[in-house]
C-alpha cells in the first residue's frame, strides 16, 4: 500500500512517476479520482495545502470531505486509534496536517489505508515534491543545481534534504545557527551533498541556483527563533551576493521583516507565486501516483 508520510516512504521511481503525472496533468482534469473519498483532517492553520488538495481533488473528479477536527469526538473521549480505525470504514485516504508526527504513525496504523502528510512537526514531504517541480520547470532539471537554504532547520528543510537523494549531484548549502544545528542535527539527513555553515559565506552563495527560506519560527515551536536566526534573513544584501540567473523561494506564508525581506519576496528573483501555484500541479500528481 502507497503512502506519503516522508520522503522516506518513496523510491526513486515513485519520485519519477509523481513528477510525470504532475507535469502531464499540469491543468488538466481526469477521471483518476472517480468514487474516491477523501477525508482532509488539518489541525493546524493552512492556505495553500488545504485549497490545492480540495481543487486538485475537484480536478481528478472526486469527493473530498473537510473533517473537522474540533467537532470529532476525539475532542470528548474517543481516541486516535478508534477514530482513525472508524474513518478507514469510510474514506479511501486521508490528508492530514498534525501537530504531532506520532499521531500520523498512528494514523498509518490504524487508517489503514493510504495516507498523505500534509504537513507535520517533522515534515512536509508534499512542498519538496513542490519545489522539486518548480526547480525543474525553472532549470530544465533538477540535477546539478546548488540550493541555499536560510535559517531555521524545520519540517520543510527536512523534507527537502531527504528528496535532495532522488536527483544528481545537486548540492545544498545549509546556512543556520550553530545551536539550532546542534539541537537538529541528530534528526535530518546527512549526506556529502549537504553542507552546513554558521557564517554567511559570500562565495557560496555566488553560486546558487536557489536561495530559499522559511519562517525563522514555525506554526509547532514553542521557542521563538526571530532574534537567533536574524543574521541569515534574506535580503538586498543576501540577494546582491548571488549571480543573474538564481531565483529566491520561499514555501509561504512568508513573515515579511523577519527571515526575508518585501523588497526580495516582491522582487523580480522571487518566485513564490509560482510555488504556490505549483503546489496544486504537486498535488495531483500525488494523487494520481497514490491512485494507480
Ligand atoms: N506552504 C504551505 O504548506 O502553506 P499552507 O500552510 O498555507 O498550507
Ligand atoms: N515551517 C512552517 C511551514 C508552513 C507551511 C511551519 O511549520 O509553520
Amino acid at each position: 500500500m502507497k503512502n506519503l508520510l516522508n520522503i522516506s516512504d518513496i523510491n526513486q521511481n515513485d519520485f519519477e512517476k509523481i513528477l510525470q503525472f504532475a507535469e502531464d496533468l499540469d491543468s488538466k482534469t481526469e477521471q483518476t479520482l472517480t468514487n474516491k473519498n477523501i477525508g482532509l483532517i488539518f489541525e493546524k492553520n493552512s492556505t495553500r495545502t488545504r485549497l490545492s488538495f480540495q481543487v486538485g481533488i475537484n480536478q481528478l473528479n472526486g469527493n473530498f470531505i473537510d473533517v473537522r477536527f474540533e467537532e470529532l469526538n476525539l475532542n470528548r473521549f474517543e481516541s486516535y486509534e478508534d477514530t482513525f480505525e472508524v474513518m478507514s470504514c469510510y474514506l479511501d485516504y486521508l490528508v492530514f496536517r498534525t501537530t504531532d508526527h506520532k499521531k500520523l504513525e498512528l494514523a498509518y496504523k490504524y487508517f489503514k489505508k493510504p495516507i498523505i502528510n500534509a504537513l507535520s512537526d517533522l515534515s512536509h514531504p508534499c512542498q519538496a515534491i513542490s519545489d522539486i517541480y518548480t526547480l525543474k520547470e525553472k532549470f530544465g532539471t533538477i540535477d546539478n543545481l546548488n540550493i541555499v537554504w536560510m535559517g531555521d532547520m524545520n519540517n520543510v528543510l527536512f523534507s527537502l534534504l531527504e528528496i535532495i537523494g532522488f536527483t544528481k549531484n545537486t548540492k545544498i548549502d545549509v546556512f543556520t545557527d550553530r545551536k539550532i544545528y546542534l539541537q537538529n542535527k541528530d534528526n535530518f539527513n546527512k549526506n556529502n551533498h549537504i553542507n552546513f555553515h554558521f557564517e554567511i559565506n559570500e562565495n557560496i552563495i555566488s553560486k546558487a541556483n536557489c536561495i530559499m527560506t522559511d519562517v525563522f519560527t514555525s506554526m509547532n515551536d514553542k521557542e521563538d527563533k526571530e532574534k537567533i536566526l536574524s543574521k541569515f534573513q534574506v535580503n538586498d544584501k543576501i540577494m546582491s551576493m548571488t549571480n543573474e540567473k538564481s531565483v529566491f523561494m520561499h514555501c509561504l506564508p512568508a513573515k515579511i521583516g523577519s527571515e526575508v525581506t518585501e523588497d526580495v519576496i516582491k522582487g523580480k528573483k522571487s518566485i513564490v507565486l509560482t510555488q504556490a501555484k505549483n503546489r496544486l500541479v504537486a498535488q495531483k500528481g500525488i494523487l494520481k501516483w497514490l491512485s494507480t
